[in-house]
């Protein structure tokens, strides 16, 4: 696909932080592989948002981009339809952030809920880099840089989106006449050179671990960090000892025992609910184990199945892709390219909005 295809543009990404698991193939990757026909797919690699909070570990950032990378080829990105995309060999992106940051209140970044989480979660405190929050106008240019008509993401990334489209109306209404009575779908046929942009959130909006609920009571999200992950790279035996060693309903001493089965407390149904193709064994066999009537063993084995045949295509795919790196990287400056075309593109036009279009320019690629 070209730079000048007429089908609707789509751009999201991820943050390197390691290998993909359950939870981010049921909150993206299954939407990204659904879209790729219909649109014209961008998908970013934020590598230079890792150094947020990394930049004293750049060998695990590559060896994140890297596994990101085999993992979207794994799953079944096809890189000559898709662009992968890697976003510190996009220049254009960051110096669309800087003409945006001006666009921003300070306030308005710092008062990100999604920002706040991190810092909090992350344990922080008031001590992080001036890039930490600036990720956040780094996103909004991620996004702009594509104009995409949609950015499919989890839930916690709205806020995100949110300032995203603050920019592209206050950018459109500075620069390009448009009025600000306009409604949100019609910016660029008012004029404006940025669309606002629809999110587009996953089947499942939040995925749980394999392991116990916190303090709170309740169950955790699906992480690496909290060791409660079934990774996408899992072989059979570790997906088998993940699902056999998971949290259920610790009440439960027998089989014989009548069983919790509500997903919110119990990570097996969760997991069955989600994952488990076969509607009425589900409904069957949650009858069964609120009765006392079948153990958490079967229940367990058959997720083993299941989990299994949802990752056996995708390891094969991976062992693939893991005997050729050079693929890999391939895949990623190809994407590169078209990416940075248009990217570049955005920001000429940008230029131009904002009366910066002193001389044109060349970058090399
Ligand atoms: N912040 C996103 C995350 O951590 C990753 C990301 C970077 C992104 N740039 C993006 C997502 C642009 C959507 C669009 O998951």
């Amino acid at each position: 696909m070209t730079a000048n295809s007429t089908k609707p543009r789509i751009l999201t990404g991820d943050t390197p932080t390691g290998k993909l698991h359950l939870g981010h193939y049921v909150g993206s990757v299954e939407n990204r592989l659904a879209l790729q026909d219909q649109y014209e797919c961008y998908f970013l690699i934020a590598n230079k948002h890792a150094f947020t909070t990394r930049a004293d570990k750049p060998a695990d950032i590559r060896q994140s981009v890297l596994d990101i990378a085999t993992d979207w080829l794994a799953v079944g990105i096809d890189p000559n339809r898709s662009a992968m995309v890697l976003q510190s060999e996009v220049p254009a992106i960051d110096e669309l952030t800087f003409f945006f940051a001006m666009l921003i209140p300070f306030n308005r970044v710092m008062r990100n809920p999604t920002l706040k989480d991190e810092i909090r979660d992350k344990g922080l405190g008031d001590n992080y880099p001036f890039g930490f929050p600036m990720y956040l106008v780094g996103q909004v240019a991620d996004i702009l840089a594509f104009r995409p008509e949609l950015v499919p993401v989890g839930e916690d990334q709205l806020p995100h989106l949110e300032l995203t489209r603050e920019v592209a109306r206050k950018f459109d209404q500075l620069y390009c006449n448009v009025d600000p009575k306009t409604e949100d779908k019609d910016y660029v046929k008012a004029g404006g050179l940025f669309p606002v942009i629809q999110p587009k959130l996953g089947r499942v909006k939040r995925l749980v671990g394999t392991g116990a609920p916190g303090p709170d009571g309740n169950l955790l999200k699906m992480s690496k960090s909290l060791n409660n992950a079934i990774f996408l790279s899992d072989d059979a035996d570790a997906v088998q000892k993940k699902i056999m060693g998971m949290y259920t309903d610790p009440k439960r001493i027998r089989a014989t025992d009548p069983g919790e089965t509500s997903p919110e407390k119990n990570p097996l149904w969760a997991f069955h609910e989600v994952f488990n193709p076969d509607v009425k064994w589900v409904d069957d066999h949650r009858d069964l184990y609120k009765q006392g009537k079948v153990g958490d063993v079967a229940v367990k084995k058959k997720l083993v199945e299941v989990i299994n045949d949802l990752i056996d295509p995708i390891r094969t795919r991976r062992k693939h892709y893991e005997a050729r790196p050079d693929d890999v990287l391939d895949a990623l400056r190809q994407g590169t390219k078209r990416a940075d075309a248009v990217a570049e593109e955005t920001l000429a036009l940008a230029k131009k909005a904002m009366k910066q279009d002193y001389f044109p320019r060349k970058l090399g690629f």
